[in-house]
């Protein structure tokens, strides 16, 4: 499986991979989601990422996978941490082992940068990527939790 580092000759690929991500995954979880951000803002959004150090940015299996280095955190000050931003691997390419080779490329990328721990999100209704981060070794640390469509009228006004 050939995993290769994005150049900016790659980013409509990016893009589109980006925007596939957004409609299949936020923007069917969550109703607030802006499917229509790649579209508008990607494009600057994107190319500055590419240019990051501090950024991955890789390509394999007709999808992409993001990686980043966190700020500090004065509340952490020990933690060194890689976000894995965002990944998806193409429909057709799919349980072939191409998620496997961008995640083992982000850790490896995340070690040479010094990083002690890697962290990933994911919608709770995503049991397809939550088992496949699973199979990558990551495993649940801290939850959001939201409360039902409803709780407006809960709300007691005459405070
Ligand atoms: C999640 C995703 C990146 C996995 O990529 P992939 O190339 O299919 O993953 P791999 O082939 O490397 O899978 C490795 C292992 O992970 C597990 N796994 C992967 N996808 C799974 C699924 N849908 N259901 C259950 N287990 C899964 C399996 O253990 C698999 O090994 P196996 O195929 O030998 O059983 C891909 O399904 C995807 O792009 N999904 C849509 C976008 C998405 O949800 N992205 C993550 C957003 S947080």
């Amino acid at each position: 499986m050939t995993v290769s580092l994005c150049t900016p000759e790659d980013l409509p690929e990016l893009l589109g991979s980006a925007a596939a991500l957004f409609a299949e995954d936020g923007g069917r979880r969550d109703p607030f989601m802006d499917t229509g951000w790649p579209a508008r803002d990607g494009a600057a959004y994107y190319s500055a990422l590419i240019g990051d150090p501090r950024c991955l940015c890789l390509l394999a299996g007709g999808g992409h996978l993001i990686g980043r280095l966190r700020s500090p955190d004065p509340l952490r000050p020990a933690a060194v941490t890689a976000v894995l931003e965002s990944m998806r691997v193409g429909p057709a390419h799919r349980r072939s082992g191409a998620g496997t080779a961008l995640v083992r490329a982000f850790l490896a990328w995340a070690a040479e940068n010094g990083a002690n721990e890697v962290t990933v999100q994911a919608y709770a209704a995503n049991e397809g990527a939550l088992a496949f981060y699973r199979a990558q070794g990551f495993e649940p640390f801290e939850l959001t939790l939201r409360h039902r469509n409803g709780w407006l009228s809960t709300v007691d006004s005459s405070h």
